[in-house]
């Protein structure tokens, strides 16, 4: 039995709210004050283990946190309440443990650099010497199949290409865990199934803890070993745990697959109704209060 990688206990997440406006009106005494709020819990008790070496999906609709949770495990975030631990330790910044693919290549990748020199940057950043440096990001760059592209600049390239580049990045610097935001999100059909295969065979090759973003069912049972199903915000959090029982690779026009999409989809269908249901009975308990205190008030004004 492998070892527990990532460990999230209980964890939950408020973002502090600035207010945009009042920050840039001149003369505002909030200037010298608080300037915003606090949101109410976009995640509450979160809870999940992710075995080393295990490929992990978070897979959930637009806007239930999936980025909130990921970014907290990369450590750019600060959780509100809650544990998250890497092999027993507790995250609380970013760490060369765990490497980052963001879903915009554009904005992770260095224009200024060359496709090698891009995958090179974190190493140099390390301080790794020139020769070793090289060796380790031309590896890299053939097995994201980019070899003859290396003296390229960025816009040179495809966005497929650009999201290669990021990964062979990601790869280069050999973190334990890949942590991937949505890294096939826009991309057209054939590139995502071609670097789809190429993160299996990566993940196969290399045994790293994958964690990885989606909203999209197929790519989710596709490339997953467990996909956690997450509910709606406010208040979302993991409320299932689906492990694909099928080897890789995985075809997703085999008649088994297929079923197997239509139960993950029906899981998350069932989430998101129940949370749904769940705000819109809080939200008519928290109507029926007001009508219930607005009633109290009146038959007190009357009875003064
Ligand atoms: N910096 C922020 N400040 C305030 N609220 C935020 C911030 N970032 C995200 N949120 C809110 O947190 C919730 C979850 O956002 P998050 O980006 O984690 O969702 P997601 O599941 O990754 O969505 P998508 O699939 O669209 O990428 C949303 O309601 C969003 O409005
Ligand atoms: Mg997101």
């Amino acid at each position: 039995m492998a070892n527990t990688k990532i460990k999230i206990e209980n964890v939950s997440k408020k973002y502090d709210v600035e207010n945009k406006a009042l920050l840039f009106t001149k003369g505002n005494s909030a200037h010298d004050n608080f300037v915003g709020h606090e949101t109410d819990y976009v995640l509450k008790d979160v809870n999940l283990e992710i075995k080393e070496g295990e490929f992990h999906i978070f897979l959930g609709a637009s806007g239930c946190g999936k980025t909130t949770l990921l970014n907290i495990v990369a450590g750019f975030l600060n959780k509100t309440e809650g544990s998250v631990t890497l092999d027993d330790k507790e995250i609380n910044g970013p760490g060369s443990e765990r490497g980052v693919v963001f879903q915009n290549a554009d904005s992770a990748i260095f224009p200024w650099l060359t496709v090698q020199k891009n995958v090179e940057y974190g190493l140099r950043m390390q301080g790794v010497k020139k020769d070793e440096r090289k060796k380790i990001a031309l590896d890299a760059l053939d097995l994201v199949g980019l070899k003859g592209h290396e003296q390229k600049y960025p816009d040179e390239l495809s966005g497929g290409m650009k999201q290669r580049v990021q990964i062979a990045r990601s790869i280069a610097a050999n973190p334990e865990v890949l942590i991937m935001d949505e890294p096939f999100g826009a991309l057209d059909a054939q590139t995502r199934r071609t670097l789809q295969d190429e993160l299996i065979n990566i993940w196969k090759k290399t045994g790293k803890t994958i964690l990885f973003v989606t909203h999209d069912i197929a790519e989710a049972v596709y490339l997953g070993e467990n996909i956690s199903i997450f509910s709606v915000a406010p208040d979302a959090s993991i409320v299932d745990k689906i492990t694909v029982p099928y080897k890789y690779p995985r075809d997703v026009n085999d008649q088994r697959v297929g079923e197997f999409i239509k139960y993950t989809t029906e899981q998350l269908e069932n989430a998101i109704r129940a949370s749904k249901a769940k705000h819109e009975g809080l939200q008519k308990a928290d109507n029926e209060e007001e009508v219930v205190e607005n009633e109290v008030a009146e038959a007190n004004s009357v009875a003064v």
